[in-house]
């Protein structure tokens, strides 16, 4: 791989690039149990393969990423950022061992249970906000993903640049499983979310 990780403080699994944000994963943690949305070891296991919520249709987007992975020439770097418990870089990792996947989130609890229910020696998992990513990344990645995860950065624009300065000659961003709305969509997406947020405050 053409990062090196070796220096960098490592606890239960997860390597830490930037400090912690313990505020972040608290209430972060706090929203996706009011979803139910926190998965136990055994579920995170089974991912996508489970028959409940979106994840019927996650299966697809799944396969049809990890078979494009197959097809390009080894050996790959390859970034996922926003990547939770950790079961989509764990699929890419088993595409093929020369490949080198690094799972990236603000999350510490998720992070550690990706680290601990997928251990491979090609998969490592990142404690980093991506806008304060040492240099380093610069130039390192053929392939960066967010899965599930664009709705969560505010900045698209900001953020395209930024993770472009991450790619190699070629590289590529992929953007999986994520609503995009027309201009005339996105008021009446914004309140659907509003009126999400407010039931989960009232029922706390
Ligand atoms: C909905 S979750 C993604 C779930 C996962 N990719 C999946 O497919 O199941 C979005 C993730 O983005 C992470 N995230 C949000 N802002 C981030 C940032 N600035 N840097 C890194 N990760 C971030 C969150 O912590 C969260 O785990």
């Amino acid at each position: 791989m053409n990062l090196d990780f070796s220096r960098i403080t490592q606890q239960e699994g997860v390597y830490y690039l930037t400090p912690e944000d313990a505020g972040f994963s608290k209430h972060y943690l706090a929203v996706r149990e009011k979803e139910n949305r926190i998965l136990t070891d055994a579920d995170v296991r089974k991912l996508p393969f489970l028959n409940r919520d979106e994840w019927p249709y996650r299966v697809k987007s799944t396969e049809r990423f990890i078979n494009y992975i197959a097809t390009k020439k080894q050996p790959q770097t390859i970034l996922t950022i926003g990547c939770g418990n950790g079961w989509f870089s764990n699929k890419i990792a088993e595409v093929s061992s020369e490949n080198a996947i690094i799972g990236l989130d603000v999350n510490r609890e998720e992070l550690e249970q990706a680290a601990r229910v997928f251990k491979k020696d090609n998969l490592y998992f990142i404690y980093a906000d991506i806008f304060k990513i040492p240099a380093s990344f610069h130039g390192k990645f053929d392939s960066i993903t967010l899965n599930g995860a664009i709705q969560y950065f505010k900045d698209f624009e900001g953020l395209m640049q930024l993770l472009q300065s991450f790619l190699t000659e070629n590289g590529e961003i992929h953007i999986i499983d994520s609503p995009f709305y027309k201009t005339n969509e996105i008021a009446a997406a914004k309140n659907v979310r509003k009126r999400i947020m407010k039931i989960l405050v009232f029922q706390k």
